[in-house]
């Protein structure tokens, strides 16, 4: 039974693991536990009053949502102004509700008509919770919601945790940070509109840990705007963190009778970062990502955007077809330039009518070649965007965020428009629908490519609400054209891996994580990105990008794409023979190997930055095949002889595999403890192995 309750106890269990919380007689919401499998009927609520005038029990108190109020004084989860003016919160508890897999706990304010509910959610056969809260106004005058986490966790140990985070930028999307707080605050979190390319809406807190072992909690916010997990380390030694919607800037009008449900959290803990990544990917896969496609392999896609840049027509996009055809990919996705008034950055966005001058015969045309060669086609849009010169924008000078008084910031060129009128809504639904009737489209490559600025919105009562709104008018309309054309898969982009958050993830299939296609970065981003998200999600473009400072051969290029959804994006009309011979080669690999890779438990065995080389295992979850990926740029002081000690495989079965040229079969147990010499050695070094169960 994996949710256990008495007396006002909550022991919820997922396969390895339990989380505990209590209400104790003052009504107060109590954690006691997140770790190992304790005896549920162990677990007992201890009490206690204020120390003195100066040292609250409140303060104290690890409360698993503490609102704003009374005598306590720290970070709070929840903070409400109530019609009359209070701005306090006093919450009685009412009863819980518990089915197989949920749990419910409700609580009513003492005064004020207000309902909170804790709500928590077991994924059956992995370590994986889901919690969330709902906010309920059972009275007519409206509660103005000032803070509303959607979760604050309380971490074990009174000892310092030190978390892993980003410190990102465009291009550098996943470019981590690790701190230890040892008292204070750290703060992650966005301003700017979307959940961005700086810091990520999670927490990783560890102790001692590596890839193997040693104490890992963490947790993941599935919300794509303005978000905020800050952690805090008190003078009694105890370590919160609260996560959520940014308060900055933020508040929400709860009218009577309207429940409010902050997004969701996936939250556990692990052994190690490497059972956290795989738990992860398995549930992201299982629980968070659209049902069509997450189990589906994703096709290997080309796209035109360093080959053709705006500069796109039917004839350039064909001839490069032709060639992606030949390289064997499955998908041709056109990005931007197609439509409109569309030469370069300056205008056309907002007009999502294809370009009669570049595609005379509209995009029939091309699909229907693109088709005729075999493969699927795709298209790049950015709605959320309006260039001054469209026509959009001419006619509907007020469907952007703006103030009649504020000069509007334009980056890029664009502006953002106000998604929280329902007839910008309108006029996107239906021009996105009708792209997607009138063609064989079957991926939208869903981009964003600038944060908000001048936040005005005079169709709300409370633009402070636009915040949040805009996030969710997104999701909206990516649902209804999900489900209007389920054929469809869809890619979440901003400027990259502006926007590659688990909220994104319950809504698109995959993300582009970044625009940096530089193998030898995307080696260092690629790790970030996958250390919560599955492998799958994450497209990997072999490009032309390279640069004399940092060369790397198409071979290298190929080898670090591979280790995500492999696409393709060099232009393709100037490679050599040789060269689409490599690429041929290679995605023809990638499409035995792909089933090991999106579906497989990742093992990151080295690390570029750490190890000098870059090792990535992949298993299939029987334990029947692994590849294994081998890359460096380049090493010093002639020093990488290196043992490779595998992981993940079955110690009894016996593997072949061919390694530096000698046929070798071994047992797993060897090639986990043991393990393979490897001459790591020189620049642009990289390798790929295949391991299969022996006969
Ligand atoms: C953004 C995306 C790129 C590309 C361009 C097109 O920068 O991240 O992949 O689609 O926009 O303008």
């Amino acid at each position: 039974m994996p949710i256990f309750v008495k007396d006002r106890i909550f022991v919820l269990e997922t396969e390895h693991t339990q989380y505990a919380f209590g209400v104790d007689e003052n009504s107060y919401s109590r954690h006691l536990h997140w770790g190992a499998k304790c005896d549920p009927a162990d677990f007992f609520m201890q009490t206690f009053g204020d120390e003195n005038s100066n040292h609250t029990m409140l303060d104290e108190y690890r409360q698993e949502y503490t609102v704003f109020g009374s005598t306590m004084y720290r970070a709070c989860a929840l903070k409400v102004r109530f019609p009359d003016g209070c701005r306090e919160v006093e919450l009685q508890y009412l009863d819980y509700e518990k089915a197989e897999d949920t749990l419910k706990v409700r609580f009513q304010d003492r005064s004020y008509p207000l309902r909170v509910t804790l709500c928590y959610k077991i994924t059956a056969g992995l370590d994986i919770l889901t919690r969330w809260v709902t906010l309920e106004n059972t009275g007519d005058a409206p509660i103005l919601l000032e803070k509303v986490c959607s979760a604050e966790f309380s971490l074990p140990s009174q000892k310092p945790y030190t978390f892993r985070n980003t410190n990102g930028a465009w291009g550098g999307e996943g470019v981590e940070c690790v701190q230890t707080l040892t008292g204070g605050a750290l703060v992650f979190e966005s301003r700017r509109g979307i959940s961005g390319h700086n810091q990520s809406p999670y927490f990783i807190a560890y102790q001692n840990a590596d890839e193997f072992s040693g104490d890992v909690f963490f947790a993941a916010l599935a919300y794509s705007g303005n978000f905020k997990v800050s952690a805090s380390r008190d003078l009694y030694s105890f370590t919160r963190v609260h996560m959520g919607l940014n308060d900055f800037d933020f508040s929400y009008t709860l009218k009577g009778g309207e429940t409010f449900e902050t997004p969701k959290v996936f939250f556990g803990c692990t052994e190690g970062f490497g059972d956290m990544s795989r738990q992860m990917h398995k549930f992201v896969r299982r629980a968070v990502l659209p049902k069509a496609f997450a189990e589906k392999p994703l096709p290997v896609l080309y796209n035109s955007w360093e080959a053709t840049g705006f500069d796109v027509n039917s004839e350039n996009q064909m001839r490069l077809a032709e060639k992606a055809a030949a390289a064997g990919v499955e998908l041709f996705v056109m990005d931007d330039g197609w439509f409109g008034a569309r030469s370069d950055d300056r205008a056309g966005l907002g007009d999502w009518f294809v370009n009669r001058e570049k595609f005379p015969n509209g995009l029939r045309e091309l699909i229907e070649h693109v088709n005729a060669l075999g493969m699927d086609f795709g298209i790049w849009v950015e709605p959320e965007m309006v260039n001054a010169d469209s026509d959009l924008f001419r006619a509907h000078p007020d469907w952007t965020y703006h103030y009649n008084t504020r000069t509007p910031h334009e980056l890029r060129n664009q502006r953002v428009l106000n998604l929280t009128r329902p007839d910008v809504q309108a006029y996107l639904f239906e021009r996105l629908d009708a792209l997607l009737t009138e063609n064989n489209i079957r991926y939208v490559k869903w981009d964003m490519n600038r944060p908000f600025s001048e936040t005005g919105a005079e169709n709300l009562e409370n633009p402070q609400m636009l915040w949040y709104l805009h996030t969710m008018a997104v999701y909206d309309l990516v649902d209804r054209l999900r489900a209007r054309h389920p054929q469809v898969q869809f890619e979440s982009c901003a400027s990259g891996g502006g926007r590659s958050d688990l909220g994104a993830l319950l809504h698109f299939d995959e993300v582009w994580p970044s625009d940096n296609t530089d193998a030898i970065d995307r080696m260092t981003l690629q790790k970030t990105y996958t250390l919560l998200r599955p492998v799958k999600t994450m497209r990997a473009w072999v490009t032309d990008v390279g640069g004399p400072n940092k060369p790397t051969s198409l071979e290298f290029r190929f080898n670090i794409a591979m280790q995500g959804a492999l696409s393709l994006g060099g232009n393709l009309t100037k490679y050599s023979d040789a060269d689409m011979a490599i690429c041929k080669k290679n995605v023809e690999l990638y499409k035995e190997i792909r089933p090991l890779v999106q579906f497989g438990d990742l093992y990151r065995l080295a690390d570029a930055d750490e190890d000098e080389f870059l090792c990535t295992q992949y298993v299939d979850p029987e334990k029947k095949q692994s590849v294994v990926f081998l890359a460096a740029r380049g090493t010093r002081f002639y020093k990488k002889r290196v043992t490779l000690r595998l992981a993940g495989l079955e110690p009894t079965r016996r593997y072949r595999l061919d390694f530096d040229g000698n046929a070798l079969e071994k047992s797993g147990a060897y090639l986990m403890e043991v393990g393979l010499p490897a001459h790591i050695r020189g620049a642009d070094y990289n390798k790929i192995v295949r391991i299969f169960t022996a006969e």
